[in-house]
């Protein structure tokens, strides 16, 4: 983070959020405990998770001002979430911050704050 007050502007705005999303995306589809749970048709997902994650990590309130409160535990209720699935979304995100040229520390600090929702986000055992 050094001299930059939020992870939004650390991993260089909108787009840096959405080179993270490119590369996520991919991993997430080709995994075969959470990829299933996902529509081929992926764009539209990219597009919302690059509005939301610009939100979550102190950027502008992309995601609100197009879609609502993010309720986001809310939003996920639909889809069966064990404690091995969000271990898988989480294993995905790592591998794509791996991807990019982000500082390890910042990497990890991004991690440790997906972590908290992801697990918020199981709802079957
Ligand atoms: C814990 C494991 C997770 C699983 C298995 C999962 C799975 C899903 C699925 C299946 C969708 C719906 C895709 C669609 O049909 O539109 C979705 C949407 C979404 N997820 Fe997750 N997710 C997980 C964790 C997270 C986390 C940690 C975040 C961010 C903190 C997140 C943010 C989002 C967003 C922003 C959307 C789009 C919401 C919308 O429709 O507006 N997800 N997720």
């Amino acid at each position: 983070m050094n001299n930059y007050s939020t992870i939004f502007e650390a991993v260089g705005g909108v787009e840096g959020i959405r080179k993270i999303v490119e590369a996520f995306y991919p991993k997430v589809l080709k995994n075969p405990l959470i990829g299933p749970l996902f529509p081929a048709d992926i764009d539209p997902v990219m597009e919302r998770q690059t509005l939301f994650l610009s939100q979550f990590f102190g950027g502008p309130s992309l995601y609100s001002d197009q879609h609502g409160h993010p309720m986001m535990r809310a939003r996920h209720l639909p889809f069966p979430i064990t404690p091995e699935r969000a271990e898988a979304w989480l294993g995905c995100m790592r591998a794509a911050l791996a991807e990019t040229d982000l500082p390890d520390e910042l990497q990890e600090l991004i991690l440790v704050r997906l972590s908290g929702p992801a697990h918020h986000f199981i709802n079957q055992p």
